[in-house]
């Protein structure tokens, strides 16, 4: 087991994560969201978020695969499952761990504004920016983090790691 030295405690993610559920109950005040989640990465972020969020809002959840088990992306994104509803003319907020290439946040856009939502946003814990392949940002964003391969608060070394309560930078 390498050693993990943390980049972002427990206490900083809780704080931010806070921060970004009041921005956006205050942006989309009055109106349900749809709080969509990318698996598995997302799903700890999207739960901590969601119980900041004082809105009307419902769950959903996709599911791809960009990365296999190393830290390099194969530069493929294949959706594994699609959403469960329709998100025609809902306040879509996808909520994704990390956005990289922005490869993955591209296709999912794509497919996404393809059911004509009222609103796209998105929600990213963190952001590697000098590493964006294609040309996407996030509405929200947790942290901007330099290249380096994190681990922990839902984020994996190859499935490991994800139950970690603090992000951690894998050496
Ligand atoms: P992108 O398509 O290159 O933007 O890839 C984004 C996805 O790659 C994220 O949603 C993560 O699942 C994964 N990823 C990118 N960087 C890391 C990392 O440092 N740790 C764990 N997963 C990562
Ligand atoms: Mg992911």
């Amino acid at each position: 087991m390498p050693e993990l030295k943390v980049l972002f405690s427990r206490e900083q993610i809780a704080a931010r994560v806070a921060e970004l559920g009041r921005q956006i109950s205050q942006d989309f005040a009055g109106e349900p969201v749809v709080l969509l989640g990318v698996l598995k990465g997302a799903a700890i972020f999207l739960s901590d978020l969601s119980r900041h969020i004082e809105l009307d809002s419902t769950f959903d959840f996709i599911a791809v695969s960009t990365y296999g088990d190393q830290t390099q992306s194969s530069g493929e994104v294949k959706l594994l499952k699609d959403v469960d509803q329709s998100m025609e003319g809902k306040n879509v907020i996808l909520v994704e761990d990390i956005l990289d290439t922005g490869l993955t946040m591209c296709y999912l856009k794509k497919m996404i504004l393809a059911h004509h939502p009222k609103a796209f946003r998105i929600a990213a814990l963190l952001d590697k920016k000098s590493r964006r392949l294609q040309p996407i940002q996030a509405d929200y964003t947790g942290f901007e983090i330099p290249d380096v391969f994190v681990v922990g608060y839902g984020m994996d070394h190859a499935e490991h790691y994800r139950n970690l309560p603090d992000i951690c930078v894998v050496p």
